[in-house]
């Protein structure tokens, strides 16, 4: 269990894990002259960056949206909210071999996964479970703490959403993730966070609303102060010119006329304003940070690459369809860096 609590130490606080390395020291100032040396190269389910910002090698295995969906009599006074979405994922057909299957045994396979590839962390960027029920939690839960892999999660719109239930969508968020989700945090803030392994940080934000927060904003800009190689993960998709409006954090379309399926989802319809400035001011700042690697998302159920201002988004296929992601990061070998200079 030695590397799980050493995760458990870390978080919001970042207090003096590898928090000293500054990368890009001179590049604060200076954003638009930022370039990254190195390469990432993606094949099915592998990303593998050969960056000059990375000290040593970094494995994460990321799973999104496996929707899972166990349910018992401790749900029963909620089933008229959690009907709907009980029966969306019972069984599902693997992503590679197209074989029946279903989201418990896709999340069990990618557990184990990660545990033969020696992975240093699972990340979990959200919509684990199709609505906060309390036999899932515990099950996925159970499951996780079981192997010797720090694990981090950042919620999804499905994890803490009982379709129908009245109430503001940031309370309802709030609310249930702080009844049922808060073991999945470490302690540590569920709406933003930062988990430093290997000399790389790890932030999360917890976008679940497709918006972001003045809080939320200000802690990812300290982020970047600090200089680190950072990793975003955050459950919905930042906007990119030509994805639809589920990608959806930042996208100038998004709001009341776009919201095609609140009524299905019986919650809020989206703002007819749209995206707050926050959110906005948000995106631009993710895609001019200078020591930004790049952003990992969940939330489309289809992979994409999208590459802006010169950094990659990548979205996971859904893990409940046994997709996931293994995210390989690596020094730059001398041979390549000079390779790769003028
Ligand atoms: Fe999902």
């Amino acid at each position: 269990m030695e590397r799980r609590s050493f995760l458990k130490t870390i978080g919001t606080g970042i207090a003096g894990i590898g928090a000293g390395s500054s990368i890009y020291p001179s590049l604060k100032t200076e954003k638009s002259n930022l370039v990254h040396q190195g390469a990432i190269t993606t094949r099915d389910t592998d990303i593998s960056y050969y960056h000059s910002a990375v000290d040593q090698p970094l494995k994460i295995i990321l799973a999104t949206d496996t929707h899972l969906w166990r349910n018992d009599e401790r749900g029963d006074p909620y089933r008229q909210y959690s009907d709907r979405m009980a029966a969306a994922y019972n069984q599902t057909r693997h992503f590679q071999t197209g074989e029946l299957t279903n989201p418990e045994e896709c999340l069990e396979n990618t557990i184990r996964i990660a545990v033969e590839k020696d992975a240093d962390l699972i990340a979990l960027p959200g919509d684990l479970f199709s609505w906060p029920s309390e036999a899932a939690i515990e099950w996925a839960l159970e499951k996780l703490e079981a192997v010797d892999i720090p694990y981090i999660y950042t919620s999804g719109n499905h994890d803490w959403h009982y379709e129908g239930m009245e109430g503001a969508i940031e309370e309802l968020r709030e609310t249930w993730i702080n009844k049922r989700l808060l073991p999945f945090y470490h302690g540590n803030d569920p709406m933003m966070a930062a988990y430093d392994l290997k000399g790389i940080r790890i932030v999360t934000i917890d976008d679940s609303t497709y918006q972001i927060s003045d809080d939320q904003l200000a802690f990812f800009r300290d982020q970047v102060k600090s200089g680190m190689p950072l990793i975003l993960m955050m459950h919905i998709p930042l906007y990119a010119p030509g994805r639809p409006v589920g990608f959806g954090c930042g996208h100038p379309d998004w709001g009341a006329a776009t919201d095609r399926i609140y009524e299905l989802e019986r919650r809020p319809r989206w703002p007819v304003d749209g995206h707050s400035r926050t959110t906005f001011n948000f995106y631009r700042e993710v895609f001019n940070a200078p020591n930004l690697l790049g952003i990992f998302a969940g939330h489309i159920h289809r992979p994409s690459m999208e590459y802006v201002n010169g950094i990659p988004q990548f979205v996971a296929d859904d893990n409940a369809s046994g997709a996931y992601l293994n995210i390989s990061l690596m020094p730059l070998a001398d041979r390549d860096s000079d390779l790769m200079r003028i």
